[in-house]
């Protein structure tokens, strides 16, 4: 009979704890030692050979020593150990009749200098990382650009301010813009913003007395809305999901508005939620007019969804 996981462990004079694992041979796949847990805390654990077993039956593993010879046995170090389900040793629970637990193997002598076999495939690992490097170095700078491309700060032309005709009132300039996304050639893509010629309340709403900076990839400003120029301009993309939005006149509201017809987002002239689930007010884009009243922005756009304007082109 196979000595038993918690089985109690008898010396010749007296009890002195149970089997706490057992430790089994590799080779001839029978248990060579059982480890003893001794009662008392901090009493450590012993190896004692199956050679030193007299008996065993259902709960008790006798010893043919006495218990104070225990102590020569060698103290169990866990580390020098793997279990049975670590290892693949072809049959090796066909000749175990002991109970699932703690059955352990012995670690072969190789893995257990770990330092010296991590450092070896730490060096392995290190060779090949260099000998890669030059082959993907190349593809891994192609693949990333796009994600570090500065933002395009060109000025578009979007018409002319004489389609303009009242004050506080969103008139729509469509526009064509060149784009290049990630590896995907150029191409023409339809665009959209809203301009109106503020009166002095409605600008004021939306500046807050402060011009109204912008910024490029490196956070350096690239162009500031001054707050006495009355025209300004909203991107055509609602900060609610990024539909477009359309100039609305609302006779139950008594008032024009930006209504955006996806969740139904409701702006005023100066961008400011009415309703819906926008979550901040319209963004306002880089505007100039040239004397001859021709208009140009800078197609500046934020992350949808968020309450805070994030530049993402
Ligand atoms: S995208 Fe405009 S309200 Fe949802």
């Amino acid at each position: 009979m196979q000595p038993k996981l918690k089985s109690k462990v008898r010396c010749t004079d007296r009890e002195v704890g149970e089997v706490t694992r057992v430790i089994v041979d590799p080779l001839s796949r029978e248990v060579s030692h059982i480890v003893v847990g001794r009662n008392g805390a901090g009493v450590p654990e012993r190896q004692i050979p199956a050679s030193t077993i007299e008996a065993v039956t259902d709960d008790t593993v006798e010893l043919r020593a006495p218990s104070s010879e225990l102590n020569q046995f060698p103290v169990f170090r866990r580390d020098e150990y793997v279990t049975i389900h670590e290892v693949e040793i072809a049959h090796l629970e066909d000749h175990l009749h002991v109970q699932p637990g703690e059955v352990l193997v012995p670690l072969p002598e190789l893995e257990r200098n770990v330092k010296r076999r991590t450092f070896f495939t730490n060096l392995t690992h290190a060779i090949g990382a260099l000998i890669a490097l030059p082959l993907v170095y190349p593809v891994l700078r192609y693949v990333m650009k796009p994600m570090y491309a500065p933002f395009d700060n060109r000025w578009l032309k979007i018409g002319n301010v004489n389609r303009i005709k009242a004050d506080d009132v969103g008139v729509q300039f469509k526009f064509k813009k060149t784009v290049k996304e990630a590896f995907m050639p150029e191409a023409e893509v339809d665009k959209n913003v809203w301009v109106l010629k503020a009166s002095p309340p409605v600008l004021e709403e939306v500046y807050k007395s402060k011009d109204m900076e912008f910024r490029d990839h490196t956070g350096g400003v690239i162009w500031t809305n001054k707050r006495d120029v009355p025209y300004v301009a909203y991107s055509g993309k609602c900060p609610h999901l990024g539909c477009g939005y359309k100039w609305r006149n609302v006779p139950k509201l008594g008032r024009q508005i930006f209504l955006c017809p996806c969740h139904l987002s409701i702006y005023d002239a100066s961008g400011k939620v009415l309703d819906g689930p926008a979550p901040r007010p319209l963004d306002p884009v880089p505007i100039r007019v040239a004397t001859n009243g021709d208009i140009e922005i800078i197609d500046v756009e934020y992350k949808a969804g968020t309450k805070v304007q994030t530049r993402i082109v």
